[in-house]
């Protein structure tokens, strides 16, 4: 397969795709969903985006390697929230491997049963609507039930770190 860069056509190589990925700036995201067996879970993502207004549907994708897939993939309910720009550890935090147990000094709960992170940016529930095949990833729309939103400065991901507008 070939790409343009800088206007010269190259073999397309994995490094560069995910620096050119990597110029799209984002918010940054925990999903989190309350496991019958595992408990309450949350994972950093930034694949986070709106779909639909009527219905109300957002999108978010999980790698097929995640230790979660099945619990993302196969819940009933699940909760997005946006994270602040001073909620930068806790996207690190949640997105080690092996670290996702939601902590109950980070959450409460949310409208449908989901943890809600404390002093999010804003705060989406959700109902799973469909799960799509996606490559290497699957992609997880969700029907939104209720949501939240207050005043505040985003976290940015943006060339492979973390921003801010301020
Ligand atoms: C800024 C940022 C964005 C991420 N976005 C995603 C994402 O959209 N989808 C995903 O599956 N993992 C994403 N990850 C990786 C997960 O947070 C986590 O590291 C990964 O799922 C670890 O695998 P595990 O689920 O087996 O523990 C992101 C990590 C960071 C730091």
């Amino acid at each position: 397969m070939a790409s343009i860069a800088e206007g010269v056509l190259m073999t397309m190589n994995t490094g560069d795709f995910r620096q050119a990925l990597g110029q799209f700036a984002t918010g940054v995201c925990l999903v989190t969903v309350d496991d019958p067996e595992l408990g309450p879970l949350a994972t950093t993502v930034n694949s986070f985006s709106s779909v639909s207004l009527d219905p109300p549907l957002v999108l978010w994708s999980i790698q097929s390697t995640s230790d979660h897939l099945g619990v993302y993939t196969g819940c009933v309910h699940f909760g997005i929230s946006v994270l602040t720009a001073d909620q930068a550890a806790l996207s690190g935090h949640y997105a080690e491997r092996g670290g996702h147990n939601a902590l109950s000094e980070h959450f409460i709960t949310g409208s449908a049963g989901e943890p809600k992170l404390i002093d999010a940016l804003a705060h989406f529930s959700c109902a799973t609507h469909a799960v799509h095949p996606g490559g290497d990833h699957q992609i997880i729309v969700g029907e939104v039930l209720g949501f939240e939103s207050v005043e505040g400065t985003p976290l940015v991901f943006y060339g492979g770190g973390y921003r801010s507008l301020a």
